[in-house]
């Protein structure tokens, strides 16, 4: 990783659905090969904040690297309204990623988690399990069904797929037994349930966990979250310790 922060030339950025936008980057040779599924870069919005925000790589092609991401407040509003040709200051790529070893592997992910999965799926031949909102918010589906061997998908209102959250095909899926392991990203809800699921079936799962975050770098303690390993429970910092997490590791609040 760069110690410092790069400027990165967007190259596009484009509506994907409701509220969700892509960026394309051109990005440099170090930058690209560090670039791994889960990781994210830290990005200078400077609309509203000196803080940066931190996105997940979406997926990577020739020498580029797509972000997607949700408007939520100031931050992602002015990210959204990049154009071709502007830069973004950006740090990184930050944090662990996902493990990629052993399989077969399912992919399961809800709303925007969707996005750093699909740099799982084009790393790897995986299953995935999607669930949105609506058909309105969903994105990357044609990505998925191309990259993933059986990619299914759902929303909560029915007008997409079939009506059910993405953690009821989450357990058909486990039901039918064969995978070793998950990979999920999504709502703290969700990846709550799904971690008690993946559990009842003794399947290991690897969690993308979302945290408000400072320096991004391990230094300031604002991402902080409880975890136990080896029996005692401390603290890891999201941003260096993960983003991902075993979700046996991570602890749950109800
Ligand atoms: C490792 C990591 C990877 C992420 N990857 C993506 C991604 O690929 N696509 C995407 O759309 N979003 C992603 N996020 C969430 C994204 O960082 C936040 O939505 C963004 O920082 C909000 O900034 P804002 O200025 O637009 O909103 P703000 O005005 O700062 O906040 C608006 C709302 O978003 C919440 N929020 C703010 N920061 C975060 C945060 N870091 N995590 C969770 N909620 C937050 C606030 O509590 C508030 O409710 C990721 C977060 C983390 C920690
Ligand atoms: S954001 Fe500063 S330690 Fe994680």
């Amino acid at each position: 990783m760069k110690s410092g922060s790069v400027f990165c030339e967007v190259e596009e950025c484009s509506g994907l659905a409701e509220n969700v936008f892509s960026i394309w980057l051109k990005a440099d040779r170090e930058i690209l090969a560090a670039a791994q599924p889960g990781r994210f870069l830290h990005i200078l919005c400077p609309e509203g904040s000196l803080l940066r925000r931190p996105i997940s790589i979406c997926q990577t092609q020739g020498d580029m690297l797509r972000l997607v991401f949700e408007v939520k407040g100031e931050g992602t509003r002015w990210l959204s309204r990049r154009r071709r040709g502007d830069s973004l200051d950006i740090l990184g790529p930050l944090g662990s990623g996902f493990d990629l070893s052993g399989g077969p592997l399912l992919l399961a992910g809800g709303g925007i988690g969707a996005a750093p999965l699909l740099f799982c799926a084009q790393m790897k031949r995986c299953d995935a399990v999607l669930g949105f909102a609506s058909g309105q918010k969903a994105v990357l589906l044609s990505e998925f069904a191309s990259a993933c061997d059986g990619a299914e998908f759902s929303s909560d209102d029915g007008s997409l797929g079939r009506r059910a959250y993405v953690t009821e095909l989450l357990e058909e899926r486990l039901r039918s037994g064969g995978y070793k392991g998950v990979l999920a990203c999504g709502p703290e809800p969700m990846l709550r349930i799904a971690a008690g699921l993946c559990r009842d079936y003794s399947v290991p799962l690897q969690v993308s966990l979302e945290q408000r975050m400072g320096c991004g770098v391990g230094a300031c303690l604002v991402c902080s979250c409880r975890i136990v390993k080896d029996n005692r429970e401390g603290y890891a910092r999201v941003c260096r310790d993960g983003p991902v997490f075993r979700a046996s590791e991570v602890v749950w609040d109800d």
